[in-house]
């Protein structure tokens, strides 16, 4: 077997890995997990948008003695319509997308601060440095977190993201320990609010309603811990993974530098490339066929968003990081009635990250050889450290 012996190789190996799998084995059964993969973009799309036959509601179709018990599985990613959309449309109310633009100077400013603290060096490491903190900061101000609280609520964030696929029993209690005091604490703060409504999206989400419903203090816990894990991560890993392209495409930063107006269109292409969020998981509801494969009511699949993403059927040259690729149809954020309600803040974060490097990081930008300890969760796709040195 080939020695691997770089994070560099160990990527394009896993990109391979999808590529053989999408040739020769596009729906193919895993013993280990009872889970059908899906990797072409065709399946993994249907599957994501196809609500009435392809579940979320993993409640409904896994033994509770095997189920993820947190507030999660009771959030509406975990929900089917009707009542994923009636709980959708009361917390649109409140994460509307004049709130994430309101947000947008605070966004700014907190990059500017973390940046303050690195270009003098020459050097960072963007993840620590910038592309962890820059979200959590925001989420946590988001929801009104106090100053005094915030270390605090970073080590419930990191409790959570911490499983490596390699967690230990001392891990899970930390996770456990995590989550029971992040419930006391965001208990505490629904009473806080209903008594003293602030600016703040907790106050909203308490007085969003809809046909004179309210979220239960059940579901605003899950939809404040789905905001927490579902926000930061991944919007870590966008900002890293965005580096990385063009760490692999060194022209583009120039280019980029010139043409602020091709940010966003970058940013979707590293949402492609090396999208964040590796695969989404879903029931069948009945009994069904994909490709040559009949799936059995009941069963489990796996969407691999990030293999759909490097589908050549779908992407033309899917194996290249192009800045103006059009169209790009990437599947990064999700299809269908469970599209990403945070794509605009992550949007707008990893926007703001991007132009302020290249405005206060001159020259050219380059990462370093070291160890770059890709993430080893199944569900994550992103780096854990990224050292980068520029031109002083
Ligand atoms: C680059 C960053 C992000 C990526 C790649 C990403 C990806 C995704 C994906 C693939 C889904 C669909 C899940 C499914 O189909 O089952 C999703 C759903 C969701 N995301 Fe994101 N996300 C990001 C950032 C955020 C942020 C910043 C927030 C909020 C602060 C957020 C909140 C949510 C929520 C609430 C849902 C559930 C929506 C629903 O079920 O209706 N995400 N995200």
């Amino acid at each position: 077997m080939m020695q691997i012996k770089t994070n560099r190789e160990e990527i394009v190996a896993l990109y391979d890995g999808f590529r053989q799998m999408r040739e020769t084995q596009p729906v193919s059964f895993n013993p280990n997990f009872q889970a059908w993969n899906l990797y072409r973009y065709d399946d993994v799309a249907r599957v994501l948008s196809d609500h009435a036959t392809f579940s979320s509601e993993q409640n409904r179709f896994i033994p509770a003695e095997y189920r993820d018990s947190s507030p999660i599985s009771s959030s509406i990613v975990r929900m089917d319509p009707p009542r994923h959309h009636k709980l959708r449309q009361i917390v649109s109310q409140a994460f509307t997308p004049r709130m994430v633009a309101q947000m947008e100077s605070r966004i700014q400013e907190i990059t500017n601060g973390l940046l303050d603290q690195v270009v003098a060096k020459g050097e960072m490491d963007v993840i620590r440095d910038l592309a962890y903190p820059l979200p959590i900061t925001i989420i946590a101000e988001l929801l009104g977190i106090s100053t005094e609280r915030r270390a605090e609520f970073k080590q419930w964030s990191d409790a959570f993201v911490s499983g490596d696929g390699e967690a230990t029993e001392e891990d899970m209690q930390a996770s456990m320990q995590a989550m029971s005091s992040m419930v006391n604490y965001f208990t505490q703060l629904f009473e806080e609010r209903r008594a003293h409504p602030q600016n703040d999206l907790v106050s909203a989400l308490l007085l969003a309603e809809v046909d004179g419903e309210h979220l239960s203090n059940e579901e605003l816990i899950g939809f404040c811990v789905l905001l927490l894990v579902a926000g930061n991560e991944t919007t870590t890993n966008l900002i890293g993974n965005a580096i990385l392209c063009l760490d692999e495409y060194p022209g583009e930063v120039e280019r980029l530098r010139a043409q602020r107006d091709l940010l966003p269109k970058a940013l979707e292409e590293a949402l492609r490339y090396y999208s964040p969020v590796r695969l989404q998981p879903r029931w069948a509801v009945t009994e069904t066929t994909i490709g040559e494969q009949r799936i059995e009511a009941g069963q489990m699949l796996f969407a691999w968003i990030i293999s759909a993403n490097r589908d050549e059927a779908q992407f033309p040259e899917a194996d290249q990081f192009k800045i103006e690729r059009e169209p790009n149809r990437h599947l990064g954020f999700g299809r269908g009635v469970h599209f990403c309600l945070g794509a605009p803040l992550a949007r707008l974060e990893a926007k703001i990250a991007l132009n302020a490097m290249l405005d206060r990081l001159p020259g050219s930008w380059h990462v370093s050889d070291a160890p770059l300890f890709p993430i080893k969760n199944m569900s994550t796709f992103g780096i854990k450290k990224l050292p980068l040195t520029w031109n002083k």
